[in-house]
């Protein structure tokens, strides 16, 4: 196989997409697929037979919303430039403000259908402190609006409201969440539409407990009479691709150093941002098995490093490695540093590799001038 690739498989993103139609049955709720985790529009066909439209951070991504999966386009972001949000309401069936600055500012001006929303910030960290990076609800946050700025604030306009505070977690957090929602912003629920719970919901993880979530939601409707909105991401393509790669030498510097055709910063980057470790078909933690290696990328980065593993057999150039579970954020997040070889992008569907893209000198010049 011509590495580096990463390979995206069909039917692993439609069971993901199946067990979210499930809460969708269960529930009634909405529920959109996050740009920003997971993008690969030749995919959006397959995926909007299941899901119902799309949420943007961006003109961008809510166009290629538009453009190519068909159905609803939500848009939050924590501002927007005039230029953005008058592209936006060509595109979105929702815009969701970060303040009432924003919201005030751009309320007047003529929106057609777009309905728009207030992001909320319930205060109320679920995640680890070491976390924080990834946790709207982490003292100083940008994100969201606190119930003590809702005083004197006029809803005239809002139709719903929308929080994002979870992150890989499991519905007990989101009832914590929902708990706090209810204490701060509940004489302002039964107003609403909708009330959208964000993303962050690990739902297609084998020990998520789907009927907490599905009595979470049908508790939340019955009681405030609104539409419930999932947005997840990274749910969607869970488990659904790996990045492949080939080992181009392997060197000695107090421990053996495997160095590979791609770069933990340009490809695996929230390897290094978020951080974690990801899993390697055959590989173990350090000395668990009789061969131990650091595995590193080719970039300049001294901490292009995507961390120690061990295998049964020496490692030695032309192997390949499969990094696991690489379809979401890894693939919305690469870089061209260093001019390094982007990886191909495929699709396996029915056991055939379809190559959708090959990357090469005229991507990475376009991309600077
Ligand atoms: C506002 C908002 N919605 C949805 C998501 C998607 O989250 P996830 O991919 O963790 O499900 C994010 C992720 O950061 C987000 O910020």
């Amino acid at each position: 196989m011509k590495t580096p690739v990463f390979i995206v498989e069909e039917e692993l993103i439609r069971r993901n997409c199946e067990i979210l139609a499930s809460v969708k049955e269960r529930t009634g709720c909405k529920v959109l697929l996050a740009l920003k985790g997971f993008a690969l529009w030749p995919m959006f066909p397959m995926i909007g037979n299941y899901l119902d439209g799309v949420c943007a951070s961006s003109p961008w991504e809510a166009r290629l919303g538009r453009e190519m999966f068909g159905k609803e386009v939500h848009a939050y972001a924590a501002a927007y430039t005039d230029a953005d949000y008058a592209e936006l309401l060509t595109l979105c069936d929702e815009i969701d403000f970060n303040s009432f600055n924003q919201f005030k500012k751009f309320q007047a001006l003529e929106r057609g259908n777009t309905k728009l929303g207030l992001r909320i910030n319930p205060n109320c960290s679920t995640q680890p402190a070491e976390h924080a990076i990834y946790d709207p609800c982490a003292p100083k946050s940008r994100l969201g609006i606190r119930k003590k700025d809702f005083e004197l604030q006029s809803l005239e306009g809002i139709s719903g409201l929308h929080f994002h505070t979870l992150c890989e977690q499991n519905s007990d957090d989101l009832a914590t969440t929902l708990q706090a929602v209810e204490e701060q912003f509940g004489e302002l629920l039964p107003q609403m539409e909708w009330v959208n719970f964000g993303g962050g919901h690990h739902i297609t993880r084998d020990d998520y407990d789907l009927d907490l979530l599905c009595k979470l939601i049908n508790d939340f409707k019955a009681k405030y009479n609104v539409q419930v909105i999932l947005e997840p991401g990274e749910a969607v393509a869970l488990h659904a691709g790996v990045l492949v790669s080939t080992v181009l030498d392997v060197i000695d510097n107090d421990g053996a150093i495997a160095i590979l055709d791609v770069s933990c910063t340009c490809h695996m980057p929230d390897v290094l941002e978020m951080p974690y470790r990801p899993e390697i078909d055959g590989g173990a933690l350090p000395n668990e098995k009789n061969h131990t290696y650091r595995l590193a990328g080719l970039s300049c980065l001294a901490g292009d490093v995507i961390g120690d593993y061990s295998f049964d057999e020496p490692l030695k150039a032309g192997d390949q490695l499969v990094f696991r579970d690489m379809a979401h954020y890894s693939m919305v997040k690469t870089t061209f540093f260093n001019g390094i070889q982007h990886p191909d992008l495929a699709i396996r569907r029915n056991g055939e590799l379809d190559v959708i893209r090959r990357f090469d000198y005229q991507d990475y010049k376009n991309r600077l001038a």
